[in-house]
Parts: structure tokens; C-alpha cells; sequence
């Protein structure tokens, strides 16, 4: 089966009902995609096919054929991406970090199909955290602008 990855070309031998998740941890190697649930509930294994974000874990890869396929590892080369990437890193918003790549893969999403957004909420299933997209086009979980306002005063 041929699949385009974060623009890249791969031939992998697996079934065709094999979870797309699988194949992009376990065949290819690219380890960013995290299981949480495995029912398509928690968004952690959260990929984008041709820009729109799907559940990798609940995903046959032969549903996938002739769309391309980002990740986190890739999210970065993409516009809204960057933005998210960006601020994720200028705002300290890893807690955990284990669901942070379904948050990124869903704010990005978000941001790309709404380029003016300046403010949302968000409910992930994550118990540490929830999220809104700030004016400076980040993906800003309350608990982070805490952190950051704690910065400046020291
Ligand atoms: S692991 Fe796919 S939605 Fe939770």
C-alpha cells in the first residue's frame, strides 16, 4: 500500500484494516501520534488527511489511500501549524505533554479553516488542561496564560 506522509512517499506492507495509528508508530516510525483511548474519544491520535483532522486509532489505513497524511512531526511546514507550534513553545504550554500533539493537530486544523479566529474553547479530554486560541493566533490553555503572567512578575 502507498501512503504520502508529511509529503513523503512510503510503501508499507501491513492490513488493510490495521489502524492508520499503528502503521504511522509501529511501520513508519513516526512516534508523535499518541494513543489515549482507542475509540475516537480523547483526540490524542489526532492526524490530518488533506487538512481535515480525523482519529487515526479508529482509521483503517486502507480508508486513507490517495490523501495525504500530516502529523505532528509535520504540521510545522504548514501555515496555521507554525502558528500553533510557535506559540506553543512561546507560551510554555506543555503540562504532561502526552495528548499535546492531538491538541496541536486540532488547533491547527481550527486555526487553517478559520484564519481570523481570535478566540475558541476547548473541552480535550485531558484532565490537565482545557484551551483558547489567542489573539496572537496560539492555541492558549487558561492554566498556560497563568504560567506566563507568572513569568513577567518575577
Ligand atoms: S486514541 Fe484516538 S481518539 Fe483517543
Amino acid at each position: 500500500m502507498e501512503l504520502t506522509v508529511n509529503g513523503k512517499p512510503f510503501t508499507v506492507d501491513v492490513p488493510g484494516d490495521m489502524p492508520l495509528l499503528w502503521v504511522l508508530r509501529d511501520v513508519i516510525g513516526l512516534t508523535g501520534t499518541k494513543f489515549g483511548c482507542g475509540i475516537a474519544a480523547c483526540g490524542a491520535c489526532t492526524v490530518h488527511l488533506d487538512g481535515q483532522p480525523i482519529r487515526s486509532c479508529v482509521t483503517p489505513v486502507r480508508a486513507i489511500a490517495g490523501y495525504r497524511v500530516t502529523t505532528v512531526e509535520g504540521i510545522g511546514n504548514t501555515p496555521a501549524g507554525k502558528k500553533v507550534q510557535d506559540a506553543w513553545v512561546a507560551l510554555d504550554v506543555p503540562q504532561c505533554g502526552y495528548c499535546q500533539s492531538g491538541q496541536i493537530m486540532s488547533a491547527s486544523a481550527l486555526l487553517a479553516k478559520n484564519p481570523g479566529l481570535t478566540t475558541a474553547t476547548s473541552t480535550p479530554r485531558c484532565r490537565a488542561t482545557s484551551a483558547a486560541v489567542g489573539p496572537t493566533a496560539g492555541f492558549v490553555p487558561p492554566s498556560s496564560r497563568r504560567r506566563a503572567d507568572t513569568r513577567r512578575k518575577r
